[in-house]
């Protein structure tokens, strides 16, 4: 079933609740379009994860519609539009016994099913891509945690997806490694790749972001343009959260 937006991505009317209980997403609608870059800020626990979840295919949907590509997502097509998605977590999930570059690689062998050489040419350029290739053949656990999620996000850029997910990407960061990466995410921003990104790094969302979603218990309060969310907040929920980080960010640079 096609639908007859130009959207990348169509978010209808999503209702999640987990084991049957309250509801953690309230009717959420989302549309982004190709080569939109899109910043989700809201509060802790109030459903950021679980839309992007959703989005994957990684959470039971009660009601609503997803479209990706122009095509409703079903079970029967989950799969596939999994593999067109990338995924970046919160804690960089790279495999501990293998080297950054094998790291790389494994899902382009075992996902995509190609060859191994093809595999460490493609690994190897998302490795350059994101400043590591010298460190192809580092552990884990030789690198730093900028370098790790680095390391994750080339993983993600590997596979081309159409659409890549970043879960606070920085948030479980040391400070000092959180530049390099946010960098990292300016520079595949500007390649034109379409992104939704939950972060609370303002500045970037200021910098990249073409919308930004405010999301608080389980419903979108505010959409736009960083220059209206960011700066002109309208609803008195985001003016307190705005406020909240802001001082936040205050107290950590003195
Ligand atoms: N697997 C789960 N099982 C039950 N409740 C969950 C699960 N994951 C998240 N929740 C709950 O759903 C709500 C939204 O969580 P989440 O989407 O992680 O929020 P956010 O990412 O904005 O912090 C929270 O109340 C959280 O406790
Ligand atoms: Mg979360």
């Amino acid at each position: 079933m096609r639908s007859m937006s130009s959207y990348l991505l169509s978010v209808k009317n999503l209702r999640v609740s987990y084991n049957n209980n309250v509801e953690v997403l309230k009717g959420v609608s989302l549309n982004v379009e190709k080569g939109e870059k899109v910043v989700i800020i809201g509060p802790s626990g109030s459903g950021k994860s679980t839309l992007l979840k959703a989005i994957d295919g990684l959470v039971k949907i009660k009601e609503g519609e997803i479209f990706f590509d122009g095509v409703k997502v079903t079970n029967d097509n989950i799969i596939k539009v999994r593999s067109e998605i990338g995924f970046v977590f919160q804690n960089y999930t790279l495999f501990p016994h293998f080297t950054l570059l094998k790291n790389v690689m494994f899902p382009l062998q075992e996902v995509k099913k190609l060859s191994r050489e093809e595999s460490e040419k493609i690994a190897s350029e998302a490795l350059e891509s994101v400043g590591l290739l010298e460190k192809a053949q580092s552990y884990p656990f030789e690198v730093s945690g900028g370098q790790r999620q680095r390391a994750a996000i080339a993983r993600a850029l590997a596979l081309n997806p159409k659409l890549l997910l970043l879960d606070e990407p920085t948030s479980a960061l040391d400070p000092e490694f959180v530049g390099e990466v946010l960098e990292i995410l300016e520079e595949i921003a500007r390649k034109g790749i379409t992104m939704i990104v939950v972060t609370h790094e303002i500045d970037f969302a200021e910098d990249v972001a073409t919308n930004v979603v405010f999301i608080d218990n389980g419903e979108i309060i505010e959409i736009g343009p960083p220059s209206e969310v960011l700066v002109s907040p309208r609803s008195e929920r985001l003016k307190k959260f705005l406020s909240r980080i802001i001082r936040k960010k205050l107290i950590y640079q003195k």
